[in-house]
Formats: structure tokens, C-alpha cells, sequence
């Protein structure tokens, strides 16, 4: 596979490790001299981190669940343009904390809009752009937000409740059946290290 088109993706749930396993990554595809960049959806961009800070904002807790939608993927039409494909052109491995999954899982399945709408105004925001191979960061709502609540004060989205939370979960799980090819579901109660290991063997088999 050519270098340019490498763009790998972490999904889950809140408290999932994902930064902290990106990071990893990063490092690890660095230290074998390859040219490779993070970033994070919502955010990247001057303008996306505006979006960012809106959506995260308890300010905001009243927003109607079709705005939100269209803010996150305003958000991810700005980052894809100005930083992702900018990045896979000039040969980077682009590494993403969440991406399209994250707005099935969370507007669709959570928030109950039509998923195939969703679909559709997704692929319009990012011009149809797929990852090359997904981590799916699995954790149980209940485990995932006591590790947030230990960390930070919860942010809008994390203050939603077990319930809304669960239908995120149900939704990367429908996710992952659904796409056995591109989306590796990992255990995120494992130990760092092991999840790491995980991660470095599978991104192997894509170069
Ligand atoms: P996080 O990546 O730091 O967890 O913060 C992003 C928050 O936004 C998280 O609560 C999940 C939520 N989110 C959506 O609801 N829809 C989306 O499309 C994306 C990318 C994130």
C-alpha cells in the first residue's frame, strides 16, 4: 500500500485510553523513521477548535441534537481539508483520536438521528474519506466514566448519563460487526503496554 494513504483511527467510548494509545503509536512509527502525525476530531484547526470547545462546553447542554451534528462534521470537514489530506499527500501516516464512527455511535445511536442521513452528510464533509484500519478501544460506560470522573471534571457529552452512554457503546459494536475488515476491537481494560503491542502488530501487517 502506498505510504500517502495510511490514516488509521482510534474510536471507543469516554476514558478508552485512546489518547494515551495514540501517543504510543506515534512514538513507536517515529522511532522506525516514518513520517507521522496525530491529531483529533473535533479539533486541529483554528476553527475546529472553536467547534471543539462548543460542543465540550455544560454552557451548551441545551444545543438541539441536529446543530451538534452538523457542528462535529463542520468541525471534521475543516480538519480533513486543511490537515488530513494535506498530511497522506505528502506521505505522513496520519494517526486520528475518533473520526466518523464516533458521530454513528454518538448521534445516531445516543442521540437517535438517521443513521443513514448521517452517512450521507459524512461522506459530503469529508469527501468520502476512509481509514485505512480502525482501533476500537472497548470499554463498559460504567468503567470508562469512573476513569474520566477520576481524571477531570466531566465535560457535556461525559455528563450525559449511563444511559446515553450505553447507546454509544451499542453503537461501536454494531460498528465493528459491521466492518470486521477495518475496525479492530480491542479490550481497553487490558494493560497499556499489551494494548500498545496490539496496535504496533496490527498497523505492521498494513505496510
Ligand atoms: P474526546 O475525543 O476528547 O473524547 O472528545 C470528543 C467528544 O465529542 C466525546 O465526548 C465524543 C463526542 N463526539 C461526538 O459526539 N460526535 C463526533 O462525531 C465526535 C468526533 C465526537
Amino acid at each position: 500500500m502506498p505510504m500517502e494513504n495510511i490514516f488509521i483511527t482510534f474510536e471507543g467510548g469516554e476514558g478508552a485510553g485512546k489518547t494515551t494509545q495514540i501517543q504510543m503509536l506515534h512514538d513507536y512509527l517515529s522511532a522506525q523513521g516514518l513520517a507521522v502525525v496525530a491529531v483529533r476530531d473535533p479539533g486541529g484547526t483554528a476553527i475546529a477548535e472553536q467547534i471543539r470547545a462548543m460542543v465540550k462546553s455544560n454552557a451548551n447542554a441545551d444545543i438541539y441534537v441536529r446543530t451538534e451534528a452538523l457542528l462535529y462534521l463542520a468541525a471534521r470537514c475543516e480538519m480533513v481539508e486543511k490537515l488530513i489530506r494535506p498530511h497522506l499527500s505528502a506521505g505522513r501516516i496520519v494517526l486520528c483520536d475518533r473520526f466518523a464512527d464516533s458521530t454513528i455511535a454518538y448521534q445516531g445511536f445516543a442521540n437517535g438521528l438517521e443513521v443513514e442521513g448521517l452517512e450521507y452528510i459524512g461522506r459530503f464533509a469529508t469527501g468520502d474519506l476512509t481509514p485505512t484500519l480502525t482501533f476500537y478501544l472497548k470499554i463498559s460506560p460504567q468503567d470508562g466514566l469512573l476513569r474520566k470522573t477520576a481524571q477531570q471534571d466531566l465535560d457535556r457529552v461525559e455528563n450525559k448519563g449511563l444511559g446515553y452512554h450505553k447507546k454509544v457503546e451499542e453503537g461501536f459494536e454494531h460498528l465493528a460487526k459491521n466492518n470486521p475488515q477495518r475496525i479492530i476491537t480491542i479490550d481497553a481494560t487490558l494493560p497499556i503496554d499489551e494494548i500498545h503491542q496490539i496496535i504496533v502488530n496490527s498497523t505492521n501487517r498494513i505496510f
